[in-house]
């Protein structure tokens, strides 16, 4: 995910590209960048860190005359977030420059035509590859250039382009990346987001996929890929600039959960080929993964949570051991790695203190590390022998949502890979799993859409002093999730519980009401988990059941059911995490509570 900015007007342009970036940091911010045309060349500034460093480079902005430019903050997806790899990036004649938010899955076969036509690349990005491909098509007319450019290109863009023989004009397209684009009193304007535009104005269109904008100072035109020109309406944007970063949500936890289908889509799509899983680019050679002796998953709070889901996973289906371990345990014993033993580290932030350890660790006793992270050119990202990205954007609030349903979908593909090697599972079930894979989205989608309904069961239990959450199996790992979620948003006291393990001791602190969450999305453990439903009613709890559709078995000990859609048996932690997530977050929303930043918690554990 990364923002960018397009002005062309009266106005001298970088201080407003400046500006609309600074309101786009959210959606990146490890390194940046401007290209403003003036007197007859495009004149570029850019930088890894902070846009504050652009900022500095350029007066504010000052130092670049020019008044028709293009502006990016950026979120590393291809390349580490180095000067070169920032944005925007030129074709060869520094003719034409671009700006994108977006992923183009098929760079590296594009950037390998473009190789044999000659083409030489500076960076690591997929960006560069649009720069190059624009040259190619350009024959003196850009709309033909950009129109066939779209037609090669796979995955998703938001462009801001500038074509040096054409200074008048600034080009703006989409596909499956947002982008809007807005008339102002001196000029036109283009952003990714809302918050960057509405100090310059308040109506804006709404770019949809495949078309293309064409401004110029006084005028706007649209056109659909064919290049037939559109009529658009403009909408009139209320919000207060504040609300607008958020995209309207109140809070970053809301926003990223709704993120969660595009960031789990982002995540599984370029790797899913033909149906197979590719992981080429890993370099983790099939005979590598047939000689895994052993998985040790090292990982801290919920990443953590997603190792002890993959541990189910890997051993089901994969039929590899797996040790999953906490990173700040792991690091002060003497863990021990027989040869074979691969071991996967978990973060988002790349950058957490304990699992870095661990992870050098596991490097100086000769162990190979693969490890899932979702920041670019992170700590661990850097360390790490092999480096499996999650797609989900920066992640802004404490609790983690978007991240850690990302890193569920690394772990699938990691294990039907590994199964699929190993000859554990055909193509044919191979290829049901990925199609499974395919439908989370809509179905993560559906789950949100009942918000309402558990928002008003939230509101019941704003009082509550303590909750246990309990399953077997991985509606353990997925009640480990939702207690962790609970209590760190709400400061409400919970726990999870291997619903076996009640009767040893926990089940003593079962009262009159104790709210009790059970989750029971595997079906060879329904009964299993219904019969120790059946032990805390007997103390009068009050029991919420998560469960699939098809479960019937739970509705008549359970005091509310919450259903999620079918899915493959190991796909099922995607799905049963949304309702207790927006259990969480309405919870702390009804308490008053800071959701995005609670007491005592930093987003990223850089210290022991
Ligand atoms: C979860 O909501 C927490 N913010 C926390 O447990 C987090 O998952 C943990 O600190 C690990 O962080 P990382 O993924 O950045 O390594």
């Amino acid at each position: 995910m990364c923002g960018i900015v397009g002005y062309i007007g009266e106005k001298q342009a970088a201080p407003i590209l400046l500006d609309g970036l600074a309101r786009l940091e959210y959606r990146g911010y490890d390194s940046a960048g401007v290209a403003v045309y003036h007197d007859g060349k495009i004149e570029m500034v850019k930088a890894s860190g902070r846009l504050s460093v652009v900022a500095d480079m350029t007066d504010n902005g000052k130092s670049l005359k020019g008044t028709v430019g293009i502006g990016h903050t950026r979120w590393a997806t291809h390349g580490s977030p180095t000067d070169v790899n920032a944005h925007p990036h030129f074709n060869e004649k520094e003719s034409i420059v671009v700006v994108h938010n977006g992923i183009i899955e098929n760079f590296q076969r594009l950037k390998s035509i473009l190789m044999g036509y000659g083409y030489a690349f500076l960076s690591d990005t997929d960006t560069e590859v649009i720069a190059h491909l624009l040259d190619f098509y350009y024959k003196g007319n850009p709309l033909d250039a950009i129109s066939k450019a779209m037609q090669r290109m796979e995955g998703s863009y938001a462009l801001g382009i500038i074509f040096k023989e054409f200074p008048d004009n600034l080009f703006a397209v989409r596909k499956d990346s947002p982008l809007i684009v807005g008339k102002t009193s001196d000029g036109s304007i283009l952003a990714s987001d809302v918050p960057a535009i509405l100090n310059y104005t308040r109506d804006v269109y709404y770019i949809e996929n495949e078309e293309i904008v064409r401004m110029s100072a006084s005028s706007m035109e649209f056109f659909n890929i064919d290049e037939k020109e559109l009529i658009k309406e403009p909408v009139h944007i209320n919000w207060d600039a504040d609300a607008a970063e958020k995209g309207g949500y109140e809070f970053f936890m809301l926003k990223e959960i709704n993120e969660q289908p595009k960031a789990v889509s982002d995540t599984f799509s370029p790797r899913i080929k033909n149906d197979i899983v590719d992981i080429e680019d890993l370099n983790l050679s099939d005979e590598e993964i047939r000689n895994i002796n052993k998985l040790h998953v090292v990982a801290c709070g919920s990443a953590w949570h997603t190792g002890m889901t993959a541990k189910y996973i890997y051993e089901g289906l994969a039929g590899i051991p797996v040790e999953v371990d906490l990173a700040s345990e792991f690091r002060y014993r003497d863990p021990i790695l027989p040869e074979g033993t691969l071991l996967i580290i978990i973060s988002q932030s790349g950058e957490t203190a304990d699992s870095l350890a661990a992870l050098r660790l596991a490097k100086k006793k000769g162990i190979k590390v693969l490890a899932i992270v979702n920041v670019v050119g992170s700590s661990i990202a850097r360390e790490a022998d092999i480096v499996f990205y999650t797609m989900a954007g920066p992640e802004i609030a404490v609790a983690t949502t978007k991240a850690y349903s990302c890193q569920l979908i690394a772990h699938y593909l990691l294990a039907m890979k590994f199964a699929h090697v190993r000859g554990k599972i055909s193509d044919v079930e191979l290829k049901e799993m990925i199609s499974a894979m395919r439908e989370l989205p809509g179905k993560i989608n559906t789950l949100i859409g009942e918000k309402e309904r558990i928002q008003r069961f939230a509101n019941r239990y704003l009082a509550a002093k303590d909750v246990f959450f309990m399953g077997r199996g991985i509606d353990y790992a997925i009640s480990l999730e939702g207690s962790l979620k609970l209590k760190e948003i709400s400061y409400i006291h919970s726990d999870a519980y291997a619903a076996g393990e009640l009767k040893h001791g926990t089940i003593s602190l079962i009262e009159d009401g104790s709210l009790v969450i059970a989750i029971l999305t595997q079906k060879d453990l329904y009964a299993k988990t219904v019969s120790n439903i059946v032990e805390v009613k007997s103390r009068k709890a009050f029991v919420m059941v998560v469960t699939n559709e098809s479960n019937k078995e739970a509705e008549s000990v359970a005091d509310y059911m919450v259903y999620i859609p079918e899915t493959n048996k190991y796909f099922a932690n995607s799905l049963a995490i949304i309702p207790l997530q927006l259990l969480a977050y309405y919870i702390s929303l009804g308490k008053g509570l800071d959701v995005d930043k609670p007491r005592n918690l930093a987003k990223s554990v850089t210290v022991e």
